[in-house]
C-alpha cells in the first residue's frame, strides 16, 4: 500500500504539479495522507498534510513547490493515525535528507530505541522517521557518504520497503532501495521518475526498467544505475516499453473508474481471448501431472480461484484446494516437489500472496501464477504465468481483473477437460466458440442493467444489511457480488450457500430484508426456487440475478436483473457478476460515496 513517486529533471518547473498528477494516478494505493519533499536553493523542502489529494491541494498551493527534484508521498496508514505528523516524506533531525516509504519496517522499535539512545528526536509515530535518521547518523556522526550509508541502513532494515531518499547533501540525485515493495522506473528525454506502479508515469514516458528486491538505484536527469545492495554488483538492466497506453489510467469520460472498468470488461476479456498464451498449455499440462494442487489468492481473486478449484476438480478429476494467502500456514506441511502452486492476483503484490509463494518455492513447488500486472513480484516468483490482459485497475474494487481471473480459469479448466478426456473434442469446440462469445454477452449484460440496478440502489442504499445467496459455481459470484457491495457501500453483505442459509443466517431475516439471489437456469435452479420461497416466506425482499426469461424465477422477484440466454453452467461466472458490480456501484454512488477510493482499504495490499 501507499503510493510512491520521485521525478528528477534538467529543468526546473513547478514540480509540485507534477508530483500530485502522478500521485492522483496512484490514489488507489492510499489516501489517508499526502506529502512532497522538494529541492529548491539546496535546501530540501516538505510540504505535506492529512487527507486525500483533493482535499491536501485546496489547502496548499502546490505551484509554489518548484524545483528539478521531488518526491512524493500517498498514505495508507499502517503506524499510526493518519495526521499530519505521520504524513510522508519524514526527515532527520536536521531537515536535510528526506525519506518516503511504502512497506512496514518490522524492526524499527529496536533501530528507534537506539537512534533514541544516540539523541535523534523523533515527530511522528511513524516506522518510517528512523530511516531517515538512520542515514544521518551514518552520515553526520561517522562521515560516511550519503549512497554509502543509504546502502547501510537498507540492510539493517527487516521486513518490507521501497524508499526514495532526496537530501540537500546531493541535491541532484534520487536514491532508491526495495524489497518486497513494489519500485518501477521510468525514463524520458529530460527526466527520470521513480514510482510504485507504471500508471504514475504512464502519460509521460511508457518506458520502463522494473526493479528487483534488494536493488539499489541512484537516479539522476542523465539516466539511473543499479546496483545489487547486498553485493555490491553493477546490474545492467535494459527499458522496456510497456503496451499500455496512457488513456487506460484516465476516466475517459466516466465518473469513476469503477464504472469505467465495468464498462472495459467486454474489450478486457476480448483482449484475453484474443492473446494466445504458450504458457497456458504448460500450466494445464503440470496441474494435470501434479499430486497436489493449491490455489493461493486474497480478496476477488480468491472467489476466482474458487471457481479454479471447482473446475480442476471437475475437468481434470484431481483434488484441488482454493486457499486464502493469508491461511496458507495451514498446508505448508502439504508442501514439496510435488505440488502446483496456482497464485492468481491482479497486482501481483499481495504480500499475503507473495510470502506464501516463497515459501511454497523453497519447499519445492512448482508455481504457476495468473496475473495482470506484467512483470510484478508474483510474476517474477513462479514458473510460468498466465497473463490477465485487463490492463490498469485503478478503483480500489475489483471488477474487470476478476472477469479476467474467472476467465483464465475456465481456459485452464477446459484444456484439462481435454487432456482428462473428460470433455471430448467437440464439447471442447462447443466451449471454445462459447468463449468467444463471452465479451459480446458480457456487453448485453451490462447494457441491460444498468438503468435496473441503479433503480433498485435508491432502495439499497438505505439498508445496513443483505444476504447474497448461490449455489454450485454462482456461490462464488455471491461471494464476490457480496464484496463488492460491503466494499463500496459499506452495507454489511454477507454471502451464504443458498441451500446453508437456513441452518443459522434465515434468523436475521425479516420484513423487506434484501436478499440477493444469483439464480441462473442451470442445475441449482430448482433448489434456488426452494431458498428464494423459504427466504420470502420470511418477509425478504428478492433481487434476483436471473436467466432471461425464466418465468418461474421472475414471477418471486421484487426486482429482476437479467443475463442472455444460453449460458447455463458454462462460464455463468462472467455475466452473472456483471449486474451485482453495477448494483454496488450505484447504490455506493446513492449513498454519495466514491466507489474508488473506498475508506480504510488500498488497491494493493502489501502488508501482512
Ligand atoms: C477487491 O475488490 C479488493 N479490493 C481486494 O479484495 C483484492 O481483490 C485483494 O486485495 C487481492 O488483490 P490482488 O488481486 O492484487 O492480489
Amino acid at each position: 500500500m501507499c503510493g510512491i513517486v520521485g521525478i528528477v529533471q534538467q529543468q526546473e518547473t513547478k514540480i509540485g504539479k507534477t508530483i500530485i498528477e502522478a500521485l492522483t494516478k496512484l490514489e488507489y494505493r492510499g489516501y489517508d495522507s499526502v506529502g512532497i519533499a522538494s529541492i529548491f536553493d539546496n535546501k530540501v523542502l516538505i510540504t505535506k498534510d492529512q487527507g486525500k489529494i483533493s482535499e491536501v491541494t485546496e489547502r496548499i498551493d502546490i505551484n509554489k513547490i518548484k524545483g528539478k527534484i521531488a518526491i512524493g508521498h500517498t498514505r495508507w496508514a499502517t503506524h499510526g493515525p493518519p495526521t499530519k505528523e505521520n504524513a510522508h516524506p519524514h526527515t532527520d533531525c536536521s531537515g536535510e535528507i528526506s525519506v518516503i516509504h511504502n512497506g512496514i519496517v518490522e524492526n524499527f522499535r529496536a533501530l528507534k530505541e537506539e537512534l533514541l539512545n544516540q539523541g535523534h528526536s523523533f515527530q511522528s509515530e511513524t516506522d518510517t522517521e528512523i530511516i531517515p535518521h538512520m542515514i544521518e547518523q551514518l552520515v553526520k556522526k561517522e562521515d560516511i557518504l550519503l549512497k554509502e550509508a543509504i546502502i547501510q541502513v537498507v540492510r539493517r532494515l527487516e521486513g518490507t520497503f521501497a524508499i526514495c531518499v532526496v537530501s540537500s547533501l546531493e541535491p541532484d540525485k534520487i536514491f532508491c532501495a526495495k524489497r518486497d515493495s513494489p519500485l518501477v522506473i521510468g525514463i524520458n528525454s529530460d527526466r527520470m521518475f521513480c514510482a510504485s506502479d507504471i500508471p504514475a508515469f504512464l502519460d509521460k514516458t511508457r518506458k520502463v526498467v522494473l526493479l528487483h528486491d534488494d536493488e539499489f538505484v541512484t537516479l539522476s536527469s542523465e539516466g539511473y544505475e543499479i546496483i545489487d545492495f547486498n553485493t555490491m554488483v553493477k546490474i545492467q538492466r535494459k527499458p522496456h516499453i510497456v503496451s499500455w497506453k496512457p488513456e487506460m489510467a484516465q476516466k475517459a469520460g466516466f465518473p469513476h473508474f469503477m464504472l469505467k472498468e465495468i464498462h472495459e470488461q467486454p474489450n478486457s476479456l476480448a483482449d484475453y481471448i484474443r492473446i494466445k498464451q504458450p504458457a497456458l498449455n504448460k500450466i494445464a499440462d503440470k496441474i494435470y501431472n501434479a499430486e497436489k494442487i493449491f490455489l493461493l489468492a486474497a480478496g476477488t481473486a480468491h472467489y476466482s480461484t474458487l471457481t479454479g478449484e471447482h473446475l480442476i476438480r471437475k475437468y481434470a478429476k484431481k483434488s484441488c484446494s482454493a486457499i486464502i494467502s493469508s491461511e496458507y500456514e495451514s498446508i505448508t506441511s502439504l508442501i514439496d516437489e510435488d505440488t502446483v502452486i496456482l497464485p492468481v492476483s491482479q497486482s501481483g503484490e499481495t504480500m499475503d500472496t507473495i510470502m506464501a509463494i516463497k515459501n511454497a518455492k523453497e519447499l519445492g513447488a512448482s508455481i504457476l501464477s495468473a496475473v495482470n500486472v506484467i512483470g510484478s513480484t508474483i510474476t517474477r516468483h513462479s514458473d510460468e504465468v498466465l497473463y490477465l490482459y485487463a490492463g490498469p485497475e485503478i478503483g480500489v474494487a475489483a471488477t474487470k481483473t476478476y472477469t479476467a481471473q474467472t476467465i483464465a480459469m475456465w481456459d485452464i479448466g477446459l484444456e484439462l477437460g481435454k487432456l482428462s478426456g473428460e470433455i471430448d473434442n467437440s464439447e471442447y469446440l462447443a466451449a471454445r466458440k462459447l468463449f468467444q462469445e463471452i465479451p459480446t454477452v458480457v456487453k448485453q449484460t451490462i447494457v441491460r442493467n444498468e438503468a435496473r440496478a441503479n433503480h433498485i440502489a435508491s432502495w439499497f442504499a438505505k439498508k445496513n444489511s443483505s444476504f447474497y445467496l448461490g449455489r454450485g459455481l454462482n456461490l462464488q459470484t455471491a461471494n464476490e457480488g457480496a464484496l463488492k457491495m460491503k466494499e463500496i457501500s459499506y452495507i454489511h453483505s454477507e454471502a451464504y450457500p443458498a441451500g446453508e442459509s437456513k441452518h443459522g443466517p434465515i434468523a436475521l431475516v425479516e420484513e423487506d430484508y434484501p436478499v440477493v439471489f444469483v439464480a441462473p437456469k442451470d442445475q441449482t435452479n430448482k433448489k434456488m426456487i426452494s431458498n428464494i420461497m423459504e427466504m420470502k416466506a420470511r418477509g425478504a425482499t428478492a433481487i434476483i440475478v436471473m436467466e432471461e426469461g425464466d418465468k418461474e424465477i421472475e414471477e418471486l422477484a421484487k426486482w429482476k436483473l437479467e443475463v442472455p440466454k444460453g449460458y447455463s453452467e458454462m462460464l455463468t461466472t462472467i455475466p452473472y457478476i456483471i449486474p451485482l458490480q453495477v448494483l454496488a456501484y450505484y447504490t455506493a454512488v446513492r449513498k454519495n460515496l466514491n466507489p474508488d477510493y473506498p475508506k480504510n482499504l488500498s488497491k494493493v495490499v502489501t502488508v501482512l
